[in-house]
């Protein structure tokens, strides 16, 4: 069976790309056709400025916000990354297998460091290496899919190139994953900046839809979002991104082709009145079920310690069959 394994990191309220990008997806597909894990990948949200508590908070809601969009502990293994020590365990053998020159190409590190810099603040070495903790997420789990959004592609490409050269320099050890990425909506942007990816960790409220956000927040934000100047509905991502936006959200909510859609409106205001009761609409269950979980703290608290006895048991042979393959002494 089809092994599949991906992660969202606790560093802000999950998201509306978050959750057509990848959670819906891991709900109504992976749980049911694989054999699948699913993270809290806590120990990657302390790579940038963090708050202890807020990172408890917050890992502690995404884990809700899991269970809310559909995963059943029952078909799939929801856990939190820093109960399990193989991660880390893993991530330093992949270190030595990694080059500097490789981390330092990478988008995200690139596009944050740079943030961080602008903002007078110093770089954590753990954001260079990021990318090699989630490699060992991946291949501690013998992974083939990896399902993500567009923006996680190439930290699954060095995930690929690791494990290719570890087995290659020390005999098979790792299964080679790949990335999958939905059809429509890989990559939900911003409201206010059509230009930029829809993030968690960004500051302007106004252009994020968050899962959590009441409905006539989220109406709002939809209604008002920024469109491109000019009159009729095209789906055009370079030369009208805001309205290609709401197309492309507008289909993944529907189940329809935005192209197609299109074609069905004469103004801008119709489209993002459709694409608002869309959204609020695909929304509302799971913010129901967050209401009835947060009721019931100690049924997410189960599933959670469940989870990371069974990940532990799935990590272990593969990290330990790693440290003996690069020359460890056994204990
Ligand atoms: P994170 O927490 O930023 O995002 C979680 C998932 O949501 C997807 N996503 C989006 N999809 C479409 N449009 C958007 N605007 C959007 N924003 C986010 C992401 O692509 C991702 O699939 N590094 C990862 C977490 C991670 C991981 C892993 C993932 C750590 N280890 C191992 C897979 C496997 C991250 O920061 O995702």
């Amino acid at each position: 069976m089809t092994r599949v394994f991906s992660g969202v990191k606790p560093t802000g309220h999950l998201t509306l790309g978050n959750y057509l990008g990848a959670l819906r997806r891991w709900a109504e597909v992976d749980q049911h056709q694989a054999d699948a894990l699913f993270c809290v990948v806590d120990l990657h949200a302390l790579t940038v400025d963090h708050d202890p508590a807020r990172v408890r908070r917050l890992s502690r809601q995404a884990a809700t916000l899991l269970l809310a969009s559909g995963l059943d502990p029952r078909r799939c293994t929801v856990f939190v990354q820093s109960h399990v020590d193989e991660h880390a365990r893993l991530s330093y053998l992949l270190e030595c297998v990694a080059t500097d020159g490789e981390m330092r190409r990478m988008i995200q590190y690139k596009e944050k460091a740079a943030r961080e810099q602008a903002r007078g603040g110093s770089v954590r070495l753990s954001l260079l290496t990021y990318p090699v903790l989630m490699a060992a997420d991946i291949l501690a789990y013998g992974t083939d899919e990896v399902p993500v959004g567009d923006d996680q592609t190439q930290h699954v490409e060095l995930a690929r190139d690791l494990a290719v050269r570890f087995n290659h320099r020390y005999g098979h050890t790792f299964v080679v994953p790949k990335a999958t990425s939905p059809k429509v909506a890989a990559r939900v942007m911003n409201l206010q900046d059509p230009a930029s990816k829809m993030g968690k960790s960004d500051d302007s409220g106004p252009g994020i839809v968050y899962l959590l956000d009441e409905p006539e927040v989220t109406r709002k934000k939809i209604m008002r979002a920024v469109t491109d100047s000019g009159q009729d509905v095209v789906h055009d991502r370079e030369g009208r991104p805001g309205i290609a936006n709401l197309l492309e959200i507008l289909a993944a909510c529907t189940g329809g082709d935005p192209e197609e859609l299109a074609g069905g409106y004469a103004s801008y205001g119709a489209l993002k009145k459709d694409t608002a009761e869309a959204v609020v609409e695909l929304l509302g269950p799971v913010r129901e079920r967050h209401r009835e979980l947060c009721a019931d703290p100690g049924f997410v608290e189960g599933v959670l310690r469940a989870g990371a006895e069974k990940a532990r048991a799935m990590a272990r042979p593969t990290v330990d069959a790693a440290y003996r393959a690069i020359g460890l002494l056994p204990a």
